[in-house]
């Protein structure tokens, strides 16, 4: 049992951008839901809460590559994301949004504490503005070359290439995301948080985890304090966000991550107010405070999340808590306990990228899925320690030869032996076990207590893991008692067996709900047992009422086939090629739109054709673009100059047929990525509706670098 009366768990809020995928559900919203599940059953008081996050430049970016409001984006994935969790039975006591009027008000009224405390200061710092678009640029507005590792494709808050939080004016060579651009630097007013100040409060509140937190977390939030906190500003040029309360602030709103923390208390809030969220009404009346939450010493909060938002949740927003606290010394907010963050989840093998086609999404897989056999499998590979690989086999695998062959099959047949030979009834009464079924049952208990020290400490692949073994437990038990052979023997023994298996059963359903809680409650309505009367450290007490009906057994678990996954990782691949295809052809468009005129079948003036910068080259280095089947990347000499174009003729020429060639490329194309591999010019094939049919080359008297005309 903890030392708190409560514990408080959130989740990380998702950006209403676009869909989950299963990358998000491992890293931070699965293991949230166990711990939350199995705190309940371990009959402690929990508030689980997540919601949006509805504002931030990703949004307006989204909305304006598609041409619509923010709110038509935001409303659009906040409805899908939220019925994803439902499906998967994520079990939020609320899901709320940044957008609502409670949020407003409430980050508004932080802001104004911590502005009146003296711990937000109005500067005036060059930014970029985009003279273009006459806006300045704010966060992933702008991008360019990192000063620290040079990815040429840093943006204005973050390289994600090394991880770096940069200030935009770092950032070499800057261009608009708006305008293509160079932004001009002009001075603009913006209220700075008082970072800086809270050094040595944070560096004590961390080292004072250094035993309780995961190493990854610790490190995550050294490694800040070890750079030198600095004041941050925590407002922005946008009209999509919460307005900034003060005067003189017009056309400014705060910055994303400082209101979406925020929005973990107002969430709170509406999760409380019965006319919100009409199922608080369950709660005991004096927890539906709020501040029962979040300024009780007795409430430990528990906040879940992904390996990118460790520092945001373990400096950024407790300094904003320690501040408010200061500047309002009655109501005194708590800091999270634990920071249980994970490390990242790959997929076959790579990593998952949205842009490359190469993910799954939570609104798809639970679709093809029972989400028991979802939560199972992922809770067996969850990134904890280190980054864990998604392979479909292996889903398999678990939902087969675990889920299904253990804990299905001991379900399946306890249940089918019982009703076919004790005339569909539960036998005998609660102190009839044989002895063997009662040392079981101990076992369990035992092992129960250990599981319950996994999940306080986070180890939710070993509860899991520990969990299974103790069906497996059962499984030897009835594979050793051989109640088939017993029931023409000994009739009474074999009752007894049985009603052991039965009572394992319904423990096995009470220790498996955090994980599979729909298997888990179907087992307990087909025995009759009363959910209410269950709890983790009671599960391994007969309580089985003699005489109950056992209900109908249906297949908890469906096996899933071979060809089933092999769908999935084709699936995969041509999602993945379908987004290569796509790149190549908005390549190719690029290049038509340089050189064509409006009409497809106009003529062109001979000034026209000039424009296009035709000349020889000849090929020094090719070699394959990994993963990709069509993609070629080609270091060409121009004459003097060198270039890396990438063409898309891989299934026609392998890298050696094309080493020493000469060939024709247009030379002033506008750059292009394929892949993630910058291109600078085209080459000439010869095509046909299947695709490539061979080079356009001169003879090989031709030098590299001529002009084509
Ligand atoms: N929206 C952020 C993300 O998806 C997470 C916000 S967490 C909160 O990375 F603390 F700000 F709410
Ligand atoms: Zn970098």
């Amino acid at each position: 049992m903890s030392e708190f009366k409560r514990t408080f768990i959130t989740a990380a809020l998702p950006y209403a951008n676009g869909p989950l995928h299963i990358g998000h559900l491992a890293g931070c919203y699965l293991p949230a839901d166990l711990y939350a599940r199995f705190k309940r059953l371990a009959g402690e008081r929990v508030l689980f809460i997540c919601g949006s996050d509805e504002h931030g430049v990703p949004i307006t970016i989204s909305a304006d590559k598609e041409g619509v409001s923010p709110q038509v984006i935001v409303d659009r994935f906040h409805s899908l994301n939220k019925a994803s969790f439902e499906k998967l039975g994520i079990s939020f006591n609320y899901y709320a949004r940044t957008t609502s009027p409670v949020h407003r008000e409430t980050s508004q009224q932080f802001f104004l504490t911590l502005y009146n405390g003296g711990f937000l200061v109005p500067r005036e710092e060059p930014q970029l503005y985009d003279e273009q678009a006459k806006m300045f640029l704010p966060d992933r507005y702008v991008e360019g070359t990192c000063p620290v590792c040079s990815n040429p494709n840093a943006r204005g808050d973050q390289c994600e290439n090394c991880g770096t939080y940069l200030n935009q004016t770092e950032l070499i060579d800057p261009r608009s995301k708006v305008t293509g651009t160079k932004p001009v630097i002009r001075p603009a007013k913006h209220w700075y948080f008082a970072l800086s100040r809270f050094q040595k409060q944070l560096e004590d509140y961390i080292e004072s985890h250094r035993h309780d937190w995961k190493e990854n977390v610790l490190q995550a939030a050294r490694s800040w304090l070890k750079a030198g906190l600095q004041d941050r500003p925590i407002t922005r040029d946008l009209t999509w966000g919460v307005p900034v309360p003060l005067e003189g602030a017009e056309g400014k709103v705060l910055y994303v991550w400082f209101d979406a923390p925020i929005g973990y208390i107002s969430a709170t809030k509406e999760a409380l107010d019965e006319a919100i969220n009409p199922s608080s009404r369950l709660l005991e009346p004096d927890e539906k405070d709020w501040r029962l939450w979040w300024q009780n010493k007795d409430t430990q909060w528990v906040a879940f999340l992904g390996k990118d938002n460790i520092v945001f949740h373990t400096i950024l927003f407790p300094a904003m808590l320690l501040g408010h606290n200061e500047a309002e010394k009655e109501h005194r907010y708590v800091l999270p306990q634990n920071v249980p963050a994970n490390e990242w989840m790959n997929l076959e093998g790579q990593k998952l990228s949205k842009s490359r086609g190469w993910t799954v999404e939570l609104h798809e897989i639970i679709e093809r899925y029972p989400s028991d056999v979802i939560r199972y499998a992922f809770a067996t590979m969850l990134p904890e320690q280190k980054d864990s690989d998604f392979v479909w086999k292996e889903f398999q695998a678990r939902a087969n030869n675990e889920l299904a062959d253990i804990f299905g099959n001991f379900a399946n047949r306890t249940l089918t032996f019982a009703k076919r030979n004790f005339d569909n009834k539960i036998m005998g009464n609660r102190n009839e076990l044989d002895s063997d079924g009662s040392a079981l049952l101990s076992f369990f208990g035992t092992r129960a207590k250990d599981i319950q020290g996994f999940y306080e400490r986070f180890r939710l692949r070993d509860a899991t893991s520990a969990t299974m073994d103790l069906a497996r437990a059962a499984n030897k038990y009835f594979n050793d008692a051989e109640p088939w052979k017993l029931i023409k023997q000994d009739r009474d023994k074999a009752a007894q067996v049985v009603r052991s298996c039965l009572e394992a059963l319904r423990a096995l359903a009470v220790y498996f709900s955090p994980i599979t809680p729909n298997a888990s409650a179907s087992i307990l309505k087909t025995l009759g047992a009363n959910a209410a009367e269950e709890n983790w450290s009671n599960a391994h007490e007969p309580k089985l009422h003699g005489q109950t009906e056992i209900g109908d057994v249906e297949i908890l678990f469906p096996k899933i086939e071979d060809e089933t996954m092999e769908e999935e990782v084709k699936r995969l691949q041509v999602m993945a090629a379908s987004v290569e295809s796509r790149e190549i052809a908005v390549a190719k468009a690029n290049a038509s739109s340089v050189a064509s005129t409006d009409g497809a079948s106009a003529l062109i003036s001979i000034d026209e054709f000039k424009k296009i910068k035709l000349r020889t080259a000849k090929v020094l280095e090719a070699e394959r673009v990994p993963k990709s089947k069509k993609l070629i990347k080609l270091q060409i000499s121009l004459g003097e100059e060198r270039r890396q174009i990438v063409a898309g003729i891989g299934e026609k020429y392998t890298p050696e047929d094309l080493l020493g060639k000469t060939i024709v490329v247009v030379a002033n194309l506008q750059p292009a990525k394929l892949m993630g591999n910058e291109s600078n010019g085209m080459l000439l094939a010869v095509n046909d509706e299947n695709g490539v049919v061979a080079l356009v080359g001169p003879e090989s008297t031709a030098e590299s670098g001529l002009e084509v005309r």
